[in-house]
């Protein structure tokens, strides 16, 4: 008979000094385990003499029933301090402040974009999007832009084959728009990104933004042009802004005119801003040409308005003083942030 009661203070302090559950399972497979110190002893049945098997068998059971309530009440014992410490350590200290989510921040660029349509909205007009890929008919012939003008050139724009090209300029939305409309009025402004074929520098950028202003119907004043402008000068430049018309040139518009605002940095006084002027050039604009009406459907005679084209940098640089467009597009987050504060 092997000595049973050395054997089950041998487990109960095998079993008492398990720390760990890794160890305690350990225990679990050496003794409770098939090829366990237990079964071992089950089968040690066999040579045991007729007259002591039950005694020998029950001796056995016992120490299994034991083995295995030590086990459970030691596995709960260990799972409970287990819990306890994952507790301790994930204390939460609601007085610490909180954390802030990082997020985002919209382009000054798109801001600009934003503030223009809420303006232009607000005094009536559709905002339209159009194709950055467009038909050289629509950004030039339709235009009025002759055969030989220097945008036509492959050195000038960018060209995808003969016929198709990455507009050069807003006024292709705004060709397009004519034709879909006519004989109708329209009143509508149409942002978006233009490509020119420019070497990158502080102020040149192969791509950049602009907006389309166009407004259609039966005797249309010069003098609302000249409202609508100075509105939109006075919300984005202050107030106190006046403008001014300087006759120009562009092939779509006749008259044409480039229009400045008096400058926001010094008031008209002259400053670096101004370089000493006064007066900031901030578009173009002008009477749409009867030619380009006549090509887009319209009867000349019966039908007139004025266009202007925002350059949507421009208008940036100067209201947020910023020197290189290229910030614009460097998506350094530190440079968004000046611009769009959410926090
Ligand atoms: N398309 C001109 C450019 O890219 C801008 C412009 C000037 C648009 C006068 C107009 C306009 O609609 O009337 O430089």
């Amino acid at each position: 008979m092997p000595n049973f009661e050395e054997l089950k203070s041998e487990i109960a302090k095998r079993f008492d000094e398990a720390d760990s559950l890794e160890a305690l399972n350990d225990l679990r497979i050496e003794y409770l385990g098939k090829k366990g110190k237990i079964a071992d002893l089950m089968k040690q049945m066999k040579s045991v003499p007729k007259e002591e098997k039950r005694e020998f068998g029950q001796a056995v059971n016992q120490i299994k029933t034991e083995t295995s309530a030590l086990f459970d009440e030691k596995k709960r014992a260990l799972e409970a301090k287990a819990l306890e410490e994952k507790l301790a350590s994930e204390t939460i200290d609601l007085t610490l402040p909180g954390r802030k989510p990082a997020h985002g921040n919209l382009n000054p660029l798109t801001l600009i974009e934003q503030e223009l349509e809420d303006l232009f909205i607000g005094l009536g007009y559709q905002v339209i999007e159009g194709d950055e890929v467009v038909d050289d008919l629509y950004c030039f012939e339709r235009a009025n832009i002759p055969k030989d003008h220097p945008a036509r050139d492959m050195q000038d724009s960018l060209y995808l084959d003969p016929e198709h090209l990455l507009r050069t300029h807003t006024t292709a939305i705004q060709m397009k728009v004519l034709e879909q409309d006519a004989p109708n009025p329209i009143k509508v402004v149409c942002p978006g990104k233009v490509y020119r074929r420019d070497d990158d520098d502080a102020t040149h950028s192969h791509q950049f933004m602009q907006m389309e202003g166009l407004v259609i119907g039966e005797h249309v004043p010069l003098s609302d042009l000249k409202g609508t402008l100075e509105f939109f000068a006075r919300k984005m430049f202050g107030e106190e802004r006046e403008i001014r018309f300087r006759p120009s040139f562009f092939p779509f518009t006749e008259p044409s005119v480039e229009v400045d605002v008096s400058c926001h940095m010094c008031g008209g006084k002259g400053c670096p801003t101004c370089k000493g002027t006064g007066w900031i050039e901030i578009l173009g604009a002008g009477e749409v040409n009867p030619k380009v009406l006549e090509m887009a459907g319209y009867d000349s005679t019966k039908m007139n308005g004025f266009a202007f084209g925002i350059g949507i940098e421009r208008v940036a640089m100067l209201k947020y003083g910023i020197d290189d467009i290229r910030h614009f597009y460097t998506n350094d987050q530190r440079f968004n942030e000046l611009f769009d504060r959410m926090d």
